[in-house]
């Protein structure tokens, strides 16, 4: 092993549950990288909503148990698998999924999932990358068919996902207007490709969408709450409109009415649905962004690995959100 290292922390799940069931041990074996396969020596971890459903047995997919949560990782290449060309050791990285788990000192991608990180990116903001801009890419303009000159309603822009739609959209011409819970979320939604903001915790915050929108309405929202928010949203649309659903915690009604006269319509995201063709489209526009200079990560709370606990517990009793949340693996 390149580490000389045979065992490592990492988090363990053993039982679907609450936040209680995550585990840091310290003599979790090292993963091995098979062919096409790398080992990524791990900075930090994005921490995703996902993984806490995951986590609680709720969410259709299911991990083989014990298991380590963690997609979003950034750190440097340790070693690499029979057949891979497009790294080497040393090379900073940050993944979109990993095969053994990312929140862990080490961990085991497949090679096609794993692409550089640039030094304009520090290792936290490599950690923010993958499925936050990734799935805002893949909403807008893989199902969503935005375009320059259209308006988008960020429904819930202070976190990751909302934060990367925001600097994807206002880079690619739309006019972009967003939502945040608190004072705070509102003026970072502002300082990352926001053209107006909007409390959606204030009761009249709709109508001032409606003001901002004009007659005409919003062409396309990027929907973080659908549950709560999919009524309205289809009331904001201009004809020919599109809601996405990036997230839905529960149900909700809404009458179909809403979207005959104005030919609307109601999508599903789910980016581990996107084709080969998508995720490698995705990727060029997300390294281009990183170039051009576009495309900056904002990191919100920083947990070390033995507050994993608390961290799954905070993203989804949110305070207000303020960019990316991140576990530090070291
Ligand atoms: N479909 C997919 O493939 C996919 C991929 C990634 C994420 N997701 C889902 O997308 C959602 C957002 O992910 P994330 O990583 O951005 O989470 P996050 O960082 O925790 O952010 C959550 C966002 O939701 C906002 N929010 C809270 N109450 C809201 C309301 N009433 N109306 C509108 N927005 C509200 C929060 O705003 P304040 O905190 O400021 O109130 C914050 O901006 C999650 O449900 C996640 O599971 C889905």
């Amino acid at each position: 092993m390149a580490t000389g290292r045979t065992v490592m922390r990492a988090v363990r799940v053993f039982e679907f549950g609450g936040p209680e069931v995550l585990k840091l041990q310290s003599d979790v074996s090292l993963p091995v990288p098979k062919a096409n396969q790398v080992l990524i020596k791990v900075h930090t971890c994005g921490i995703n909503p996902v993984e806490t459903y995951i986590r609680s047995g709720t969410h259709a997919k299911k991990p083989a148990l014990p298991y380590t949560p963690g997609s979003d990782v950034a750190g440097v290449i340790e070693a690499v698998g029979e057949h891979v060309t497009a790294f080497k050791n040393g090379d900073r990285v940050f993944t979109l999924g990993t095969i053994s788990g990312g929140y862990a000192e080490y961990t085991v991608a497949s090679a096609d999932t794993v692409f550089p990180l640039s030094d304009k990116l520090d290792f936290k903001q490599g950690a923010a990358v993958g499925i936050p801009y990734f799935t805002a890419f893949h909403a807008l303009f893989q199902k969503g068919d935005a375009k320059a000159g259209e308006t988008v309603l960020v429904h819930g822009a202070s976190g990751g996902v909302g934060i990367a739609a925001c600097q994807i959209a206002r880079a690619y011409g739309l006019m972009v207007l967003g939502t945040a819970g608190t004072e705070e979320g509102m003026t970072l939604v502002l300082k990352n490709g926001a053209h107006k903001v909007f409390n959606h915790r204030k009761e009249d915050y709709l109508a001032q969408i409606k003001e901002t929108a004009g007659e005409q309405g919003i062409d396309i929202i990027i929907e973080m709450l659908a549950n709560v928010n999919l009524a309205n949203d289809l009331l904001l649309l201009k004809k020919g409109g599109r809601v996405m659903i990036v997230g839905c915690r529960g149900s909700i009604e809404i009458n179909p009415r809403d979207t005959m006269m104005k030919e609307s319509s109601i999508r599903g995201i789910f980016l581990f649905a996107a084709s080969k063709e998508e995720l490698g489209e995705c990727a060029a526009s997300v390294l281009a962004g990183v170039e051009a200079g576009w495309l900056k990560p904002v990191i919100g709370p920083e947990y070390p690995m033995e507050k994993v606990t608390e961290a799954h517990r905070e993203i989804i009793h949110s305070q207000g959100a303020l960019g990316k949340m991140v576990l530090l693996t070291r």
